[in-house]
């Protein structure tokens, strides 16, 4: 069964009731989402492998610790990629894939018209990163890329989930884990997260 884990932080919680507020302009929204992908990425690479290695310091030579395997980060188009500076800044060695999904309207379905993966995904701890978790229908179709594509070490990464989200991910995938900030209380009958934030994509580019 995956994991969840939910960052209760304050530095994380006070970041998100600005995310939260509708009159945070898109500036201040998009700054902190990044901060927020800073923040929750120090946590969730806590458990990282490392591997020793030799660095001659202005002193002496020394025995020293890097990270043991790559991490790849993998934003779901788009407002996934609100989260991708942020998380970048704290493991600049990281790759980045992207997948890129829409709803087909007849099946209801997401369906993928992009996707572009590093060579590294194989053998990386991939992270893949969207603010939102509310079905999870996206979640599903972006774990069944990844792992298409040979990943095997995944972990996904939000700001704002529900139950159901959690649930589907649980369900279909229960070798990933989850990330995230808060668990709202649900969907409403239009598929948005109740309290939530609104439209994570339309809030961080401006697009409403
Ligand atoms: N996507 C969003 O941007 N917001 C929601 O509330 C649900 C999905």
């Amino acid at each position: 069964m995956s994991k969840v884990v939910v960052f209760d932080h304050p530095l994380i919680q006070h970041k998100l009731t600005i995310i939260r507020d509708k009159n945070t302009n898109t500036k201040t929204f998009r700054e902190n989402v990044n901060e927020i992908g800073s923040l929750v990425t120090y946590e969730i690479t806590r458990d990282l492998q490392t591997k020793e290695i030799e660095v001659e310091t202005p002193i002496t030579k020394t025995k020293a610790r890097v990270l043991a395997k790559d991490v790849v980060i993998v934003p779901i188009l788009r407002a996934g990629l609100g989260m991708v500076d942020g998380i970048q800044n704290v493991i600049p060695t990281a790759k980045i894939g992207h997948i890129g999904l829409y709803r087909d309207e007849t099946t209801l379905r997401p369906t993928k018209y992009y996707s572009k993966f590093p060579i590294e995904i194989k053998d990386a701890t991939v992270l893949i990163v969207d603010p939102m978790l509310a079905t999870g229908h996206s979640a599903i179709a972006a774990i069944e890329e990844v792992k298409a594509h040979g990943a095997k070490d995944i972990r996904f990464v939000g700001i704002v989930g529900c139950p159901e989200g959690v649930k589907e991910i649980q369900d279909h995938h229960p070798d990933v884990d989850i990330y995230m900030v808060s668990i709202d209380e649900g969907l409403n009958e239009v598929g948005y997260i109740v309290p939530g934030l609104g439209d994570c994509g339309d809030r961080l580019f401006g697009t409403k």
